[in-house]
């Protein structure tokens, strides 16, 4: 009676283990993700006096859009001084933007050259995804408008591959991990920018190519000359 009654703990006690290790298993598929989010702009290294830029953007969000010259400006300006990663942010109340968030990731996975002449793209036709344009649109029609207008940044081979990517959950939980990392920065609109960590004020709102003169000057002055011996560090 008192062994049978042991034994049976000890089988409970097993299962919570084995459910306990399953929940984390399955937590640890998604966060933290295997490689860190982000599109990194340059393949540029990184040091110790690298300017260190992170871009939270929804493809759909026209603040996004009108802030995104003045900054490539910048980067074009500050060479390998600077450095960009750039977050997704698909915006609740923008209806296709996780679709179209998705569509750089699937586009990344498939050219990588491809992901920011895509966005560019985005920014450039976004009118078309917009709410009021899209209102009698099925979802299925959009994914499939999407993957039509990413294959011509992508490559039009790419067609029945990039559709196939929306079936595959990978490419939706990448771009939940976007999101949940995102909010985990405490970002909650677009374009939202840091710059070596911290929040820049104003955001919401795009930088123009000054603003970004006004910012990166004076930290890049801070430097002095360029030291021979700056760590690398990435
Ligand atoms: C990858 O994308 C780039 C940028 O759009 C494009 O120039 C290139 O042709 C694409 N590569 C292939 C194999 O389609
Ligand atoms: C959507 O459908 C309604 C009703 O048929 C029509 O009045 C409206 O113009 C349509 N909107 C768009 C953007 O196609
Ligand atoms: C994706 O899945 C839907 C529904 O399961 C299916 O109708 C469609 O053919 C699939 N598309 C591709 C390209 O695999």
């Amino acid at each position: 009676m008192e062994r049978s009654k042991h034994k049976a703990l000890v089988l409970e006690s097993g299962l919570l283990l084995l459910l306990l290790f399953l929940v984390l298993e399955v937590r640890a598929q998604s966060l933290p993700p295997a490689e860190m989010d982000g599109f990194v702009y340059r393949n540029s290294g990184v040091s110790s006096d690298t300017i260190i830029i992170e871009a939270f953007y929804d493809p759909l969000c026209p603040d996004s859009r009108d802030s995104w010259p003045p900054l490539k400006q910048a980067l074009q300006y500050y060479g390998s001084r600077a450095w960009l990663v750039v977050h997704l942010l698909p915006l609740p109340y923008h209806d296709n933007a996780f679709v179209a968030s998705r569509a750089l990731h699937i586009a990344t996975s498939l050219n990588a050259s491809a992901t920011y002449p895509l966005l560019e793209h985005f920014f450039k036709y976004q009118e078309k995804f917009y709410n009021a344009q899209t209102r009698n649109l099925s979802r299925a029609c959009i994914v499939d408008e999407i993957a039509r207008f990413a294959t011509e940044v992508v490559g039009s081979s790419y067609y029945s591959t990039f559709n196939s990517g929306f079936n595959d959950t990978k490419t939706d939980l990448k771009t939940r991990v976007s999101f949940e990392y995102s909010t985990s920065r405490g970002v909650s609109g677009t374009p939202f920018f840091f710059v070596n960590g911290f929040l820049l004020p104003g955001g919401g709102s795009a930088i123009d190519f000054n603003g970004w003169r006004k910012i990166i000057d004076p930290l890049i002055a801070a430097h002095g000359p360029k030291s021979q011996d700056s760590q690398h560090f990435l």
